[in-house]
């Protein structure tokens, strides 16, 4: 695979040279296979990994996204050939953490109540993608990698001449307004709203604009990394097809100067400043790499009969746990589709879960939710802990109760779901937020007893 971008000038794109960037892009189809790619001919070494000299002068070097003895079906790792390895970096100090927060979560009590949120106020001019995450919270704990944060970002600014890597975990990007181009150290990902941009733990990548503002949610995932979820009796294909993911072509930035670097790591912000941009890989081949997904070409399965199916059908990815079928975390999205069944209350149903359910909104409306103070919208989310009771609402309960069972099409609305077997506990920024919705359970009231005997 020959082709790349070879940009001279580290994150000082405007807005339409990253949209012109953007719309050029060729990708590799497919989750979890075995990619290779070059920007310069022969500069993939061929028949070794870490040949004596690599090809033009490049460091080889082995990216490990899993223990080195973990069974080959899990185990992730990428070997890359860079103009200067990445141990040539000078020392890092600690930097500000901003708006964001890592497990374990202890800021405030776990809360039994129905929270939800709207959309993050305006930021302040100049913010950028890092510093424009902002954490609601999250569980486990990143130094024992299990666990996730749930962060929202709002951003009117591409990040200029600094990149970002996450050692604490993986990165779910779900954009909900405005594109973005992201420039990773295996090559360039364009991101925008109804698709998902999921950068590996540890990899360097500059978020750009693509539009005036961004804003969306990410899911930081500090267990193990995503996997498209076994399909069992659904067969060979469906939900989430693997070859609609796509991986980055090599590209690289061969710039000296002054770089910023900032690592997340064990919940706090370190920054260096290199000398040189550290998305300098000119080819790479291995299995750990970035990936976008466009959730419009999630195939989803539901009942031709009768009930609704439980949401575990609409799982695009999932991090497994020690405990089989039960998540770490869970992406979920609510894609447009046909409802047919036959005496069937076909909104989601009353329910109350072991799982703890964080949802938002990239576009549209959600069929269980259309009423209470500011409602369910784009940009919004809400947090339904373990155990705690959710379910349609009153206007929806009644007009789908007292519904024409004919077939409907849902497609209005583009949801998700970041599930996870633990409660999430929210940071005190997002427990005493001028954004979180104070009169959430009115959603509820007025239910009528409709009970004869
Ligand atoms: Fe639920």
């Amino acid at each position: 695979m020959m082709s790349g971008d070879h940009v001279r000038d580290a994150g000082r794109a405007g807005e339409g040279d990253a949209r012109k960037t953007a719309e050029g892009l060729t990708y590799l189809s497919g989750f979890g296979n075995e990619h290779s790619s070059e920007a310069v001919p022969g500069a993939l070494p061929h028949g070794r990994n870490s040949p004596q000299r690599a090809p033009l002068g490049l460091y080889a070097e082995q990216l490990s996204g899993s223990a080195f003895t973990e069974p080959r079906a899990h185990n992730r790792r990428s070997w890359l050939y860079r103009i200067r390895p990445s141990a040539a970096h000078p020392r890092f100090t600690r930097a500000d953490n901003g708006a964001l927060r890592t497990a374990p979560f202890t800021e405030t009590v776990p809360d039994p109540n129905r929270l939800r949120w709207n959309p993050l106020p305006e930021p302040a001019p100049g913010t950028d993608f890092l510093a424009g995450l902002w954490t609601l919270g999250g569980n486990g704990d990143a130094t024992q990698r299990t666990g996730m944060g749930i962060h929202l970002y709002h951003a009117n600014s591409s990040m200029d001449a600094r990149v970002f890597s996450d050692s604490d975990g993986e990165l779910l990007v779900v954009p909900e307004q405005g594109g973005l181009l992201l420039r990773t150290e295996f090559g360039l990902l364009r991101a925008e709203p109804g698709e998902v941009a999921l950068i590996p733990r540890g990899v360097r990548f500059r978020v750009e604009l693509l539009d005036a503002s961004a804003r969306g949610y990410v899911c930081e995932n500090y267990g193990a990394p995503f996997q498209l979820p076994d399909l069992g009796p659904i067969g060979a294909n469906g939900l989430a097809n693997a070859r609609d993911f796509r991986a980055p072509v090599a590209a690289y930035e061969d710039v000296e100067g002054p770089v910023e670097v900032v690592n997340k790591f064990c919940g706090n912000l370190w920054r260096a400043t290199y000398d040189h941009s550290p998305l300098d890989v000119v080819a790479w081949h291995g299995n750990h790499v970035p990936y976008v997904y466009d959730l419009h070409r999630f195939n989803v399965i539901g009942s031709i009969s009768y009930d609704h199916p439980d949401p575990s059908i609409f799982t695009v990815l999932t991090s497994p746990s020690d405990t089989p079928g039960l998540a770490g975390v869970d992406f979920v999205v609510f894609a447009p589709r046909w409802l047919v069944g036959e005496d069937t209350f076909r909104p989601p149903y009353f329910h109350r879960n072991v799982m703890s359910e964080y949802m938002g909104l990239i576009e549209g409306a959600y069929d269980a939710k259309t009423a209470g103070e500011g409602g369910f919208v784009p940009g919004g989310g809400s947090l339904h802990n373990m155990m705690s009771a959710h379910g349609p609402d009153r206007e929806t309960f009644e007009k789908a109760s007292a519904a024409d069972l004919k077939p409907q099409k849902i497609d209005d609305g583009l949801a998700f779901m970041f599930e996870t077997r633990w409660p999430v506990t929210a940071t005190e920024q997002a427990a005493t937020a001028s954004h979180l919705q104070r009169g959430y359970d009115d959603v509820w009231q007025g239910l009528e007893r409709h009970f004869r005997d």
